[in-house]
């Protein structure tokens, strides 16, 4: 069994330079050894809680508050994220009585606080004294104050503003023994930046940091096209709408290295003061949010949390799990659920609520994924703010709403089964690699609008997920010695550093990989002077000679030793070039340039194996793909056979291993055991688990 632990490793920075630096740090730079971070000393290892906001009611309605949420086995808040016109009336005056006074309620109702530190929302006295702390828009036009995220990260006056009520805050509640942890700003504010002189000048210093001369910005970029060349980092601008990919790539990376310097600052002042026992996190929105590289900025994190909403519809839990593992890895350990859907939120076009019964299956989906602890956004809602209509768990009467007792039951079951997933994380044989510069570089330039990164990382996700029922998703970057199957479906950025990685990975035994579009540019989006997939063309013994967008709703006939289907949207013709390059499909009459040609070569090579697919296949033929590239790898369901709607996920660690079973079909299903396992959670007859819609069944394993 592959037993993999990592860290984030892809550097914004200086990705060649710092490669291996990076995957060595990331493990050294949690200040909190505790093996499993998210699990912490004295307190159960699973948690349930909700996001608090005490500012925005009477003292004498805390209690009450509390009560509930205990009698419901809640034993977290989340707190003054927004907090910081109580905290901070006027500058330099400071207010925190109150926390002190809802920090100690909190404790005496056994419930342990987090801190979120306020800089989402800087307060009006300070933005209208020091108007350049707003953002400026890419329209020139400074936002107003009243809504969040309005502050500037490359404001220097920002900077100083935010380190004094952080300071004040460590200071204070650093050392407070209900006070377990601390989150950074909100969400990462969107990842919004100011289109300001300020910020324009720190992107051009940041550019002269990287790149020394400015004749070597000037030969990555190839600015000789359409006249781009620069004398002077001071006539570089900030990219606005389409641009060079060169420089549109480093403007992304400078607002990862803003952000993360935003963070650090921040984490500097918090680790100055407070107990290495209270752990610093971040809540990150999933997959879906690409405005910063996550690996990168996840780094200096003790752990990482999300916040994990469904918005319309119901919880898919395909494209759910594929977001949980990947925030799972972006440092490779358990996270938390820092926000997730009380019923529905308030911000899609249709906020219709999630069945009876399906918010518990999606706390136990999270838990199956790795998460330790699942808050609800928001415990009640504010009488009036931007968001009224929100899902809470208290009405505006300050009453339980009808999902209370689904969420109660949900965190009663947590504290029941707390003990099993103890010391227990996730691990996989299979890993998907996923890149941020890459999906950027594609979504950039995506040649047909048809073309979708994250759909196609989601469709080798399901297809495996079936198979395995374990995934990994991970950084290119990460060490990927313990997987038997790695798959990148759209590694478009291959620079030599990372081509060496992967050969390595699969000269020692491993099964690598690669789909369409993969190994086609450079670490500065410039295109490699090499037929795709670049550094790799000799390794795999075969090319791409060609690619080419399909016309909408037209697709090509496949077929070979593989099996049989159809690809759309996007075909690559490959040609083998060395002897033993197997094709394992053709393309059939297409364009005429495509028919008959390769569309997947395979090659062994060292003691592992290099495919390519070189085209979108439809969801039939990525099963039968998956299947075959699991069986040539020696991948094997962690659980056995479970019915179709049914999603297993496997928890090991401390000599046992945990799997979360559940029904997210609409027919009652049956699952047979693989062997006598102890049931903490579901109900058995004949020796079968029984499971109703959205049922759940926690089964314990001792090895
Ligand atoms: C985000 C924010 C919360 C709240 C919710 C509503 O996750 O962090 O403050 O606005 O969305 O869904």
């Amino acid at each position: 069994m592959a037993l993999v632990k990592f860290g984030g490793s892809v550097s914004a920075i200086l990705i060649s330079i710092l490669f291996t630096t990076l995957i060595m740090q990331s493990a050294s730079n949690t200040p909190n050894d505790n093996p499993i971070p998210t699990q912490l000393p004295g307190r159960n290892a699973l948690l349930m809680g909700a996001a608090w906001y005490p500012e925005q009611w009477p003292e004498s309605r805390w209690e009450t508050d509390l009560s509930l949420m205990e009698s419901a086995h809640l034993n977290v808040v989340r707190i003054t994220e927004f907090a910081w016109s109580t905290m901070e009336p006027s500058e330099g005056h400071y207010e925190f009585g109150w926390l002190d006074r809802a920090i100690r309620l909190a404790e005496k109702h056994h419930v342990a606080v987090v801190l979120g530190t306020p800089t989402a929302t800087p307060p009006a006295w300070l933005t209208q004294k020091y108007p350049e702390t707003l953002r400026v828009e890419p329209n020139g036009q400074r936002v107003t104050h009243g809504n969040r995220a309005h502050g500037s990260v490359t404001s220097k006056k920002y900077e100083e503003l935010c380190r004094g009520i952080v300071e004040q805050m460590a200071r204070r509640y650093g050392h407070d023994p209900n006070v377990v942890g601390w989150q950074f700003d909100n969400e990462y504010g969107y990842a919004l930046m100011s289109y300001n002189d300020e910020a324009r000048a720190e992107f051009q210093n940041w550019l002269k940091t990287r790149y020394k001369t400015i004749e070597s910005l000037n030969q990555h970029w190839t600015t000789a096209y359409w006249s781009e060349v620069y004398d002077d980092w001071s006539e570089i601008p900030i990219p606005v709408g389409g641009h060079n990919p060169g420089l549109m790539l480093d403007w992304k990376r400078f607002v990862t290295y803003a952000w993360t310097a935003h963070q650090q600052v921040q984490i500097d002042l918090i680790r100055q003061y407070a107990d290495t026992r209270q752990f610093i996190t971040g809540n990150f929105m999933g997959l879906g949010f690409d405005g910063l590289d996550h690996y990168t900025i996840s780094r200096p994190l003790t752990f990482i949390s999300w916040d994990n909403y469904v918005g319309s519809g119901h919880l898919d839990p395909v494209a759910n799990g594929l977001s949980h593992d990947a925030m799972r890895g972006l440092l490779g350990q358990n996270y938390w659920l820092m926000e997730t859907q009380p019923g529905a939120v308030n911000w899609h076009a249709i906020n219709n609520f999630l069945n009876k019964g399906e918010v518990r299956a999606m706390a136990w989906h999270a838990v199956g994924h790795g998460a330790d602890d699942v808050n609800y956004w928001q415990w009640r809602s504010a009488l009036n703010g931007q968001e009224e209509m929100h899902g809470t768990l208290l009405g505006p009467d300050g009453t339980p709403v009808p999902l209370f007792e689904e969420v109660a039951q949900t965190a009663k079951e947590f504290s029941d089964a707390q003990s099993a997933f103890r010391g227990t994380t996730v691990t996989s044989q299979v890993a998907l690699l996923n890149d941020y510069e890459s999906r950027w570089a594609i979504d950039w330039q995506k040649h047909t609008s048809q073309y979708n990164t994250l759909g196609l990382l989601q469709n080798y996700y399901g297809a495996l997920h079936r198979i395995a029922q374990s995934i990994d998703v991970v950084s290119p970057y990460a060490p990927l010695g313990g997987y038997k199957l790695v798959v990148a479906p759209s590694l478009n950025l291959i620079p030599e550093t990372l081509a060496n990685h992967l050969l390595a990975y699969a000269q020692n035994g491993g099964h690598l990989v690669l789909g369409p579009r993969s190994g086609m540019k450079d670490e500065y989006n410039a295109l490699l002077p090499q037929r795709q997939p670049g550094y790799l063309v000799e390794s795999l013994g075969s090319r791409v000679e060609q690619y080419y967008a399909l016309e909408k709703d037209k697709s090509v006939h496949v077929s070979g030793p593989l099996g049989s289907g159809e690809a759309s949207v996007w075909a690559e013709q490959l040609k083998t070039s060395a002897q033993d390059a197997e094709v394992l499909l053709r393309y059939g009459q297409s364009n005429g340039w495509l028919d008959g040609q390769p569309a997947v070569a395979s090659r062994a090579y060292g003691k592992g194996r290099i495919t390519y697919i070189g085209a979108v296949l439809d969801e039939k033929l990525t099963k039968i793909a998956a299947d075959w590239l699991s069986q040539k790898s020696g991948v094997t369901a962690v659980f056995g056979p479970v019915p179709d709607g049914v999603e297993v996920n496997r928890r090991v660690g401390s000599g046992k291993q945990v799997f979360v079973l559940i029904n997210f079909s609409s027919q009652r299903q049956n699952v047979a055991l693989p062997h006598p396992m102890t049931v903490i959670l579901g109900s058995v007859q004949n020796g079968d688990i029984q499971l109703d819609t959205y049922g759940v069944a926690i089964l314990l394993d001792q090895k």
